[in-house]
């Protein structure tokens, strides 16, 4: 982990509220692993306001250019002001931390799952499981078309499977009613779903209950990010566990039994 500065080069708004931030941070876009999170400060160099910084998923990388971008969704001060920021400024960024997805090296077919806006915890992933030859399916839940991840930012080979609650684009319906199509052609699985969601999975697929087999990601505010404050501590099955440092992604049967 260690500080960067960041130079933003391109701010794309994607759709409402929702932002690409393009950024120059070449030492940054090689040592990033996907599940990693970075602790983005969100004010000018000279404010304090909002004090805390935020964490978020490195979206995408281009380690030959150097460039990482970010997946913003404006909910609050701190997004809000990210989502204003243009080329040429500058970010402030802790990171890479935590522990990310890890992916047996003997699997061939990953299959990703998330859930809205959850979508950018695996967005990574993806990419450097395509780098590495593996197949890769990605089911997506979102809750009507104008949520919908955009199909042209993921990569071209990666199956896209949406899912909207309305019908509204892709098929209609919810992950478990998915899910069972696809598990017995992955040998791996990386959820970035909500803990609730993960634990349905978990109780609804025998084969999710496997040795080795899913992994989640656990979303918390993060205050320090650095195992001092323990605001992030969450029970699981092997007992307590701090979100910034053991996770935030934790072996399935961590989480949901
Ligand atoms: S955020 Fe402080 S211990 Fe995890």
């Amino acid at each position: 982990m260690r500080l960067y500065t960041a130079t933003i080069t391109r701010n794309s708004e994607i759709r409402s509220g929702v932002h690409l931030i393009e950024m120059h941070v070449p030492s940054l876009a090689s040592t990033v692993q996907p599940g990693q999170y970075c602790m983005v400060r969100c004010c000018h160099p000279s404010a304090t306001d909002p004090l805390l910084r935020r964490p978020l998923f490195i979206h995408s990388v281009q380690q030959a250019q150097g460039l990482c971008t970010l997946l913003i969704h404006v909910h609050g001060r701190g997004t809000s002001w990210l989502a204003q920021q243009r080329a040429g400024a500058t970010l402030d960024i802790l990171g890479p931390m935590g522990h990310g997805w890890e992916v047996r090296s003997t699997a061939r077919n990953l299959l990703l799952v998330s859930a809205g806006g959850l979508i950018v915890g695996v967005t990574l992933l993806a990419q450097q499981a395509l780098e590495q030859e593996l197949a890769v399916t990605l089911i997506a839940h979102f809750s009507k078309a104008a949520d919908v991840y955009p199909p042209a930012l993921l990569p071209p080979e990666v199956e896209y499977h949406i899912i909207t609650s309305d019908g509204s684009l892709g098929q209609q319906g919810d992950i478990v009613s998915v899910l069972g199509n696809y598990l017995p052609w992955a040998d791996a699985v990386c959820c970035s779903v909500s803990r609730e969601t993960a634990t349905l999975l978990y109780s609804s697929f025998e084969r999710m209950r496997g040795r080795q087999f899913a992994q989640g990601l656990m979303l918390h505010p993060l205050v320090c990010a650095s195992g001092a404050c323990l605001t992030c501590s969450v029970d699981t099955y092997s007992g307590t566990k701090l979100v910034c440092r053991d996770g935030p992604v934790f072996d399935l049967r961590e989480l949901a039994r």
